[in-house]
């Protein structure tokens, strides 16, 4: 039995979605006006799950005080008020899309966390579109 727990974070960032490699006619098509030079930005929403049995002393599963610290630590302190294309080391070369912050995201929290208790990484990048990385099923 497992009981899943949510932390929620915000931070805002501004980015550009583009492919090096691609013309600039290529971007505008694949990428439509996110691949404007200018750039944009967006109010990002972090929920980050963990799973596990409750500990009887606490009836935590974890401290989310303590996921919140570590979420701060790990990634917020990083991307807040940043330029995903090129302030951040850890997303260096990739194309900041929802899915590469969710799957970038997954991978620091994942070194940081207790094994095997990360359950899922949401991020949200507006109130239409968001992206998740998901505990593989056993
Ligand atoms: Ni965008």
């Amino acid at each position: 039995m497992a009981v899943v727990v949510t932390r929620r974070e915000t931070f805002t960032a501004g980015h550009r979605l583009f492919n090096p490699s691609f013309s600039d006619e290529r971007n505008r098509e694949v990428f439509g006006k996110c691949s404007s030079p200018s750039g944009h930005g967006h109010n990002y929403v972090l929920e980050v799950s963990v799973a596990g049995g409750l500990d009887p002393e606490t009836g935590y599963v974890m401290d989310l005080g303590t996921l919140s610290a570590i979420l701060h630590e790990t990634v917020i302190d990083d991307v807040d008020h940043r330029n995903l294309n090129t302030d951040v080391e850890w997303l260096a070369g990739r194309i900041p899309t929802t899915e590469v912050l969710a799957d970038a995201i997954w991978d620091r929290l994942e070194e940081r966390l207790p094994a095997g208790c990360l359950w899922r990484v949401r991020v949200r990048e507006t109130e239409k579109n968001w992206a998740e990385r998901r505990r593989d099923p056993a």
